[in-house]
């Protein structure tokens, strides 16, 4: 069955784009369809994938606006998975939405627009990834309408805990009024140095707060995973034997074990 995650938290640098692109690469190499929707106008992701975001015809943008599905906007990319690209077109698109005539009922088919169109491939893929902005907006509404769940990825140092009440909030209501369905798929620990006492005692302040919520997972620091995005690949192809690398795919291997014994 299809499985929908939204990638998000409403703080930036905690490591959503790097964990979207990372785990796309990494389920496709466990053989599952991977599609990893990039919602952020920073494009951020669609980089990450060695997709030139200033050179595609078809992104999320054309999909938001009901000009093109999915199937038509997407891009393949470097690891084997495909990607619905974004770049600073994508900010109009807020306007764009919310200005267009009968403002309440568009506003509300544009929150759900995502999700029809995810609807419509739901036979294509095993995993659908959407990379949310840092903000609360339009488009992350959007996304948080269409998963089935929202993975948090968080940086292990000191203020790791600030926002997320904020964010507990926002899925909260999105529960009330817009996706009751909506499930936590986890917590992610992120940027995690084991040589520092300090991320040693956020890793472990987060497990006591979240316990069966967290990733057995964690994801270390490490200078590949920075690196990678300038080469426009996944870790898992600039060096698979790297910390990072085996990071990502233990991930992986996590989530999608948790999901077959849950269909089971
Ligand atoms: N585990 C990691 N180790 C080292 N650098 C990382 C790691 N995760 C992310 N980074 C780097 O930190 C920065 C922020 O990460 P990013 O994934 O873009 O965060 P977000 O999408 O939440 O803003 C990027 O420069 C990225 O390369
Ligand atoms: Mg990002």
């Amino acid at each position: 069955m299809i499985r929908t995650i939204a990638i998000a938290n409403q703080k930036g640098g905690v490591g959503k784009t790097t964990t979207a692109v990372n785990l796309a690469a990494s389920l496709a190499a466990l053989k599952r369809r991977v599609l990893l929707i990039d919602v952020d106008p920073q494009g951020n992701a669609t980089m990450g994938c060695g997709i030139n975001k200033n050179e595609v015809e078809k992104s999320v943008y054309t999909v938001l606006l009901g000009e093109a599905g999915l199937l038509e906007s997407r891009a393949r990319a470097e690891g084997g998975f495909d990607v619905i690209p974004a770049n600073r077109e994508l900010a109009g698109a807020e306007i764009e939405m919310v200005n267009m005539p009968d403002r309440e009922t568009k506003l509300k088919d544009a929150i759900h627009t995502l999700k029809a169109a995810i609807v419509a491939v739901a036979d294509q893929y095993d995993y659908i990834l959407i990379d949310c902005p840092p903000t609360l907006n339009l488009l992350t509404l959007n996304a948080l309408c269409a998963a089935d769940s929202v993975l948090i990825p968080m940086q292990c140092e000191y203020y790791a805990l600030e926002g997320l009440s904020d964010l507990v909030q926002t899925l909260r209501k999105m529960q009330q009024h817009l996706n009751p369905t909506l499930q936590i798929e986890g917590l992610l620990r992120t940027m995690y140095d084991n040589r520092m006492s300090l991320s040693q005692q956020v890793a472990a302040q987060l497990e006591q707060h979240f316990g069966d919520k967290l990733f057995n997972t964690i994801i270390p620091r490490n200078v590949r995973l920075a690196e990678a995005p300038s080469h426009g690949m996944p870790v898992l192809l600039l060096d698979k034997a790297s910390k990072g690398a085996k990071a990502y795919v233990e991930l992986a291997e996590e989530l999608v074990a948790k999901h077959e014994r849950a269909s089971r």
